[in-house]
């Protein structure tokens, strides 16, 4: 049985005092909820705070990249092991990261091997453009993201994968309920022929783009769907908890 997981991706979002105060508003209520993982992802100047904040609380903590060496000098950057003391979960290849920063395909492998390294678990995020879903080449661009993410990982040691096709971030056009769960449904056959059918029933696979409490339920009904990675609407507290609430209720662990 997959446990359900809402991870709230903050992305360059809140200053510490906000992300103190979002969380301090949240907390209360998402402890009553035990059947999901909650995770949030504040940026990276808060993490150390908000990990004292949620000591006793069940909230997880994911941050939102990392650099793939030990240390160094790479002025600006974060490394793994700096984030092993901190956080459980790091997002890597955000296609945000993809399209600004220009992060490869072998970029996004370094720095989940470099995150299975020191036991983070990466939340690899995938997906298609709108051009390339649009010539219908969606399963062609996520199985060759796969592919080169994870060449040569053999321990995947509770790495999740986000589906976020690209052209449903941040533009208010979710996929469908339907739609995600073809493609997640392919990306676990994927799985299954680089990896085995047993870590491809475990592996949790998110959807992600334009994630709300009015879609939220449609996306959790879909049983390819493990949760959601949510951007613009975790920095709600209201809305992230009513997603929790709602995917608690739909898939309520056995
Ligand atoms: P939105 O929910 O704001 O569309 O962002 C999705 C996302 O990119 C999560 O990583």
């Amino acid at each position: 049985m997959r446990v359900p997981m809402i991870a709230g991706n903050w992305k360059m979002n809140t200053t510490v005092g906000e992300a103190v105060d979002l969380v301090k508003t949240m907390r209360k209520n998402l402890d009553k909820i035990s059947n999901v993982d909650k995770v949030i992802c504040p940026p990276f100047v808060s993490l150390a705070t908000i990990r004292e904040l949620i000591k006793k609380s069940s909230i997880k903590l994911g941050a939102q990249n990392l650099y793939f060496a030990e240390k160094g000098a790479y002025t600006g950057e974060i490394s793994p092991l700096m984030l092993a003391d901190l956080c459980e979960f790091v997002i890597i290849g955000h296609s945000e990261r993809r399209q600004y920063f220009n992060e490869t395909g072998e970029i996004v492998n370094q720095k989940i091997a470099a995150a299975l390294k020191v036991s983070l678990k990466p939340i690899l995020c995938i997906g298609e453009r709108l051009e390339e879903n649009e010539a219908g080449k969606t399963e062609e661009v996520v199985a060759e993201q796969l592919n080169s993410s994870l060449a040569g990982i053999d321990d995947l040691n509770g790495l999740l994968i986000a589906y976020e096709p690209v052209w449903a971030i941040g533009t208010g056009k979710a996929a469908t309920g339907e739609q995600a769960n073809e493609t997640i449904s392919f990306i676990r056959r994927n799985v299954a022929r680089l990896y085995d059918d047993k870590i491809a029933r475990e592996i949790r696979i998110l959807y992600g783009g334009s994630v709300t409490s009015a879609n939220a339920a449609e996306f959790m009904q879909q049983p390819e769907i493990d949760g959601a990675l949510v951007g613009g609407a975790s920095l709600k507290d209201t809305e992230f908890l009513s997603i929790v609430t709602q995917t608690a209720v739909i898939k309520p662990r056995k």
